[in-house]
């Protein structure tokens, strides 16, 4: 299965996305974790992605689209894969369509996450992180210890993007450059929207639902 996770900053697709990959056996590709990751290595393309980043601008075309194509291109996601945060632009969705008509591959599913913007301002802001890869919220999902990773106990950091102003930003960018994806998809009848707001475990049975119809196609 090729899958999609759409959504608003905070929706909670990177959340949903660790359960699909260890339920369905998918790579769990997350563009911003691509970033992220190549951000602490410091290496040039880190370097350029951030400045956009920290003021919840979104990272030029070109350089995710080269990414994006590279990492499809490895051996992990022939038998599937689950892109989360990519695309967010028309351009994007154009030249994924591209990359996988190349390889004789198609998207499945493109699964939209919903949640209202109040919500999800309560969610970027109480988000923490951990250089391990964890994520935490101070209320919805808080660690055992305070400002302490469960996993590797290492001290928990907040995102620069989920400072008060790249908030905002970063929900006015979805909506101008991002949310016009949902009709795009739509139109191509692959879209099938969750709703969001629930409890974590609520909204993962209904993604598992969705997707094992498509399984089962
Ligand atoms: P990226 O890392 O992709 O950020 P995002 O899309 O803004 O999404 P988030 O990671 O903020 O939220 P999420 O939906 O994954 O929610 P999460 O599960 O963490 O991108 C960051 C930046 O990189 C972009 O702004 C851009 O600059 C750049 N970039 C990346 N991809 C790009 C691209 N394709 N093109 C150009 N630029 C790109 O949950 C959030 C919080 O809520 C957590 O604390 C979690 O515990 C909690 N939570 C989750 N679900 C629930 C729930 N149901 N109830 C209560 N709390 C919940």
């Amino acid at each position: 299965m090729n899958i999609i996770l759409l959504g608003p900053p905070g929706a909670g697709k990177g959340t949903q996305a660790k359960k699909i990959s260890e339920h369905f056996s998918l790579p769990h590709i997350s563009t911003g974790d691509i970033l992220r990751e190549n951000i602490s290595n410091n290496t040039s393309l880190g370097l350029r992605a951030k400045s956009y980043m920290s003021r919840g601008e979104l990272v030029p075309d070109e350089l995710l689209i080269t990414i994006v194509k590279d990492r499809l291109s490895r051996k992990d996601c022939s038998g599937g894969f689950m892109l989360d945060g990519y695309p967010r632009t028309i351009p994007q969705a154009d030249a994924l369509q591209m990359i996988l008509t190349e390889s004789g591959k198609k998207i499945d599913a493109v699964l939209n996450i919903s949640v209202d913007d109040e919500e999800l301002i309560k969610r970027l802001s109480g988000r923490r992180m951990c250089k391990c890869g964890a994520s935490y919220h101070v209320n919805f999902n808080p660690p055992k210890k305070e400002g302490v990773c469960d996993a590797c106990k290492e001290k928990l950091y907040q995102r620069d993007d989920d400072k008060p102003d790249a908030i905002k930003n970063r929900l006015v960018v979805y909506k101008k450059q991002t949310q016009p994806l949902i009709d795009y998809y739509n139109r191509k009848k692959l879209l099938r929207t969750i709703d969001g707001s629930k409890e974590i475990s609520q909204i993962f049975e209904e993604v598992k639902n969705v997707l094992e119809e498509y399984e089962k196609l």
